[in-house]
Formats: structure tokens, sequence, C-alpha cells
């Protein structure tokens, strides 16, 4: 029998304790073209969890988190939005980076249903033990995985929705920015994720408010 989450992951391990025993995980297929696990990271009391698909090809190599472009355009906009980092616990779908060689490049692949499947004890541990006020799906697998099989980011993107894990809001992956066709389409998409974000932003001040009233 390989090694997978249903024999690392125990009721009274704490975030720290999951991000160790990742490490370990057989659970699919993918542990073994990538460098090592990446899993989430932040306070273990922040109110956001943002969640995208999986690890690039730099947070392959160094391990942690939304460190490649996308992550580093993600953090961008949350700058710009007014979510704090200290606020937010990053971390994805699927722990280990999918790839296919395209000449001497590492091209992504997305995860397959049966890696999601797979791998989804990682998140829902991350999940039970955040408790977070705000779920922010980053993208189509994050939000088909926890929101909706059939679930639309294009059009269903920036609503803050009830969901079974508290609120959950959906909007797009931070990789598609770095796609837009030219700089004004670029303009553009990276404003509306902004106002995405800012709709988790003001949901926070407005609980803040409420707290100190
Ligand atoms: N894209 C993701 O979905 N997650 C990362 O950590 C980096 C890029
Ligand atoms: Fe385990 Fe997830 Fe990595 Fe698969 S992708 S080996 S389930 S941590």
């Amino acid at each position: 029998m390989t090694t997978g989450p249903q024999d690392l992951i125990h009721p009274d391990d704490t975030l720290a304790d999951l991000a160790a025993a990742v490490h370990d995980c057989r659970g699919c297929g993918l542990w073994s073209d990538a460098t090592q696990a990446v899993f989430g990271e932040g306070p273990p009391k922040a109110p956001v969890m943002l969640v995208g698909e999986q690890p690039g090809d730099v947070e392959d190599r160094r391990g942690h988190p939304f460190v490649g472009p996308a992550g580093l355009m993600l953090r961008s906009c949350m700058a710009e939005a007014g979510l704090a980092e200290d606020q937010v616990w990053m971390t994805n779908v699927v722990k280990h980076f999918r790839w296919k060689p395209k000449g001497k490049r590492r091209i992504h692949h997305t995860p397959a249903a049966e890696h999601i499947h797979a791998c989804r004890p990682w998140l829902d541990a991350e999940l039970e033990r955040l408790r977070p006020d705000v779920l922010v799906c980053l993208g189509a697998v994050a939000a088909q995985t926890l929101i909706d099989k059939d679930f639309k980011v294009s059009q269903d993107r920036g609503r803050l929705m009830p969901g079974p894990y508290g609120n959950v809001l959906a909007t797009v992956h931070p990789s598609s920015l770095l796609r837009a066709p030219d700089g004004k389409a670029r303009l553009k998409a990276r404003a509306d994720f902004v106002a995405d974000l800012q709709v988790v932003v003001r949901h926070l001040a407005g609980h803040a408010r409420a707290a100190s009233a």
C-alpha cells in the first residue's frame, strides 16, 4: 500500500504538523515528477483562505505557494485591494506540480479529477483547522472543486455567497491576468480582479466594525 493522506492526517494535527506530513504523501502519481510538495502558508488564524490550482514551476522549486509570476501578480493585486498578506492563508487544490516537458521548460498541466480527488483530504484538513471567514477560489479548478462542478467563474465571479465552509467567493486565477492579449486588456483584467478582492476587504471591514460596536 502506498502512503496517502489517510495515513498521514490525524485529527489533532495542527497546520504545521500537516505541512510537515505532506512531504511523505504518495496519494497519487504527481509526487514522482515534482521536486517537493507545496503546502498552504499563512497565519493559522487568518480570516481569509485563498485557494489556487496547484504549485507552478517556481513554487515547485522553492517550496512555497504563489511565489512565481502568477503569485507576484496576486500579491500586487492584494496590496492594491487592501488585502494584507497577514490576513490570508494561501494554498492550492493539489499540492504537487503537474507538468510536461517542452524542450527545456516544464509546462503546467491542469490536474486531473483523480489527482484532485486524491489530494482533497489535505485541503479539507486545512479548511477544518483554519475555518476561514471567507474562502476565495482562484480560477475554475478551485471553484469547481469547492463550490459546484459546473461553476462558471466568468459568470459568477466576485459574489460573496454562503457556502459549506462559511462565506465563499470565486474569481479568476491570477495567471489569466498574465495571459491578457494586450496592455489594455491586462489593465482591465487586473482592475476586475482587484475589485473582486475588494469585496472580501469590505466584508472583513464590516465584521471589524460590528465587533467593535
Ligand atoms: N498557481 C497556483 O494556482 N498556485 C500557486 O501556488 C502558484 C501558481
Ligand atoms: Fe499526495 Fe496530493 Fe501530492 Fe498526490 S498531489 S501525492 S495526493 S500531496
